[in-house]
């Protein structure tokens, strides 16, 4: 596997793929890698002919700079994964590559509501730090296809906005969530849970299992309300919010959507960690 620390060489990398005619398929992450990467990285193998990662713990995402602080390093068990996996190329940019250019301006776009809700309400300045790194990213690489997990789902539906609004001509690839056995969704925060709080952690998978399975049973401002109280009973969990809305523009619902168009989406913290997690059905 290659890996490439600077531009320059991210560069040649592309317009190598490009004279021999090879397409890209590009993953980005925050390293701390888990099962959830590795399978965007399978899907992207079986389409693409080249598939690059990119590990970047994004500083001007990080609204808070104790999650910053404490999110995980694991470069040297990220590369042998990404090896293991058969990953053909890696850019590690350090922070000073990134944003240290001569000249350098952030950039962002307008929006609108999907970023004053939700993880946009959360956590302000998150998706204009996504939109800075991944604008960067992408006119770096410049390929073909990007592969994004469904578990940030307002994520994948702002970098939506994004590719529209720049106009390259790159596909995302919106790849489903990945749980581990007993339904918890695999997420480089679960490394920061206690196996107490892990334990309590499934409490939020099985709150949106229950949703899903009950919805047309209930009325869906009662459904909201009694597991955001419920969840909320337990001393180690916060719900910062539970919610059922549209999933293709997480407007709230008046009533049920056809099945397949509602979605649950949850943040809370379980001890000092914060997980998301949702249910589309
Ligand atoms: O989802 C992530 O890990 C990050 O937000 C991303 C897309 C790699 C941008 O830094």
């Amino acid at each position: 596997m290659e890996i490439i620390y600077t531009r320059e060489a991210l560069t040649r990398f592309r317009e190598n793929c490009k004279n021999l005619n090879k397409t890209i398929g590009f993953v980005p992450t925050m390293g701390a890698l888990h099962m959830g990467h590795i399978s965007l990285v399978q899907q992207a193998k079986k389409n693409v002919d080249y598939t690059i990662a990119s590990i970047f713990v994004n500083p001007t995402q990080f609204n808070n700079k104790e999650d910053f602080n404490n999110y995980p390093l694991t470069i040297d068990q990220d590369i042998k994964l990404l090896i293991q996996y058969g990953c053909d190329a890696v850019f590690i940019p350090s922070v000073e590559e990134i944003y240290g250019q001569k000249g350098y301006h952030p950039f962002t776009i307008p929006l609108g509501k999907l970023g004053n809700i939700f993880e946009g309400e959360k956590r302000p300045g998150h998706f204009d730090g996504v939109i800075e790194i991944l604008s960067i990213l992408f006119q770096l690489l410049k390929p073909e296809q990007v592969y994004m997990g469904l578990k940030d789902y307002q994520q994948v539906m702002v970098v939506e906005k994004l590719l529209k609004h720049i106009g390259f001509p790159i596909q995302l690839i919106k790849c489903a969530t990945i749980r581990d056995e007993d339904g918890l969704a695999v997420s480089s925060r679960n490394k920061r849970l206690s196996p107490n709080e892990r334990q309590i952690a499934l409490n939020l998978y099985k709150a949106l299992s229950e949703i899903k399975e009950n919805y047309q049973k209930s009325e869906i401002s009662i459904l909201k309300k009694s597991y955001f109280n419920r969840l909320n009973k337990i001393e180690e969990i916060q719900v910062e919010y539970i919610d059922i809305v549209d999933s293709q523009t997480l407007k709230p619902l008046k009533s049920w959507n056809p099945i397949g168009k509602n979605i649950v989406l949850i943040a809370a913290f379980v001890g000092k960690v914060r997980l998301i997690d949702n249910l589309l059905f």
